[in-house]
């Protein structure tokens, strides 16, 4: 099987380095690869043979989970290291970490890291190909295109559609990667939070940026919620979750406002009743379960269209 002609890319390291033509390719072999996961034998022999480290020095469920399985599925080997119990503990560098797993060959090694770089740092010191999957506040592409796919899924195409993307801005890397492929694909995009978590720079991003909630909904068709991320945050951003779920939590009343059409996703993990009422988060309007399905999908296509080719 050879990947396409069109996606010329070695490592995922954003959608800001995609081209529309490579994301296209990216939501059509997903497509293709949705229907494997509904077989009883959930698995092809793809990437028979290929080997995948899966570093993730971040928690994680849902990204880690879902690589596993599209490897599992694709027939690659594949081992996980998490944030503690490796030799990182020990006092080695990341460097040095990273050329002993490079000594053992991988075709592929994805990372979560909280330093926004570290895998384009990584593409320096092994010849697999990298993957993304979050570094720090920049990006965190294979969840911007499943995304992206949910959408197109949802409403059969992404041009026109009308996005807000509610939070944390500041902090959040979905809200990057979100905004690249979406702006790429020709949605509108709006993004709305409190002041101290809207960064000047991001209107250079081709968003519309305000504070108001209400105008950031108005006619939307899709509202993305973003996890507040309790971890990152001090008291001079935000007084409390108790006044950010007043303002800017979408619960019952809020979600009446929207229009019919309107569906809710989020990248997860949620907090129930801070961005989202548990109201909302049961509702038949909010799709976030298929996100996490359609993650597999998506993370199927990547590994197969990067080909794990290693540089001989
Ligand atoms: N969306 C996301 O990155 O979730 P995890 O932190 O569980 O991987």
């Amino acid at each position: 099987m050879t990947a396409s002609p069109s996606f010329k890319q070695k490592h995922l390291l954003g959608i800001q380095d995609l081209s529309v033509a490579e994301i296209e390719v990216v939501l059509a072999t997903a497509a293709s690869f949705k229907e494997i996961s509904e077989r009883e034998i959930k698995k092809v022999p793809t990437l028979r043979g290929k080997t995948i480290v899966n570093l993730f020095l971040e928690p994680s469920t849902r990204t880690r989970a879902s690589f596993e399985i599209a490897a599992k599925r694709l027939s690659a080997d594949i081992v996980s290291f998490s944030g503690t119990g490796t030799s990182l503990d020990k006092g080695e560098s990341f460097k040095d970490m990273t050329l002993t797993l490079e000594a053992m060959r991988p075709d592929y090694i994805i990372i979560r890291h909280k330093c926004s770089g570290a895998p384009r740092l990584l593409t320096t010191w092994t010849k697999a190909s990298v993957i993304n999957a979050g570094d720090g506040a920049h990006e965190h592409p294979t969840q911007g295109l499943l995304d992206l796919f949910t959408i197109k899924e949802t409403f059969g195409t992404l041009a026109g559609i009308k996005v807000a993307i509610i939070g944390d801005i500041t902090h959040s890397r979905v809200a990057r990667s979100d905004i690249w492929g979406l702006t790429k694909m020709g949605a509108k995009v709006t993004v709305a939070g409190p002041a101290t978590m809207l960064p000047p720079e991001i209107s250079e991003m081709g968003v519309k940026v305000t504070t108001d909630l209400t105008r950031a909904l108005h006619g939307v068709d899709v509202v993305i919620l973003l996890r507040i991320q309790r971890e990152r945050q001090d008291s001079r951003r935000l007084p409390s979750l108790r006044e950010y779920a007043r303002f800017y939590g979408l619960d019952g009343e809020r979600l009446k406002t929207l229009p019919d059409r309107a569906v809710i996703m989020h990248p997860g993990p949620i907090n129930r009743g801070v961005e989202i009422s548990p109201e909302v988060a049961d509702s038949g309007r909010a799709i976030i379960t298929h996100q996490v399905t359609n993650g597999i999908a998506v993370r199927m296509a990547v590994l197969y269209l990067l080909q794990g080719g290693r540089e001989s």
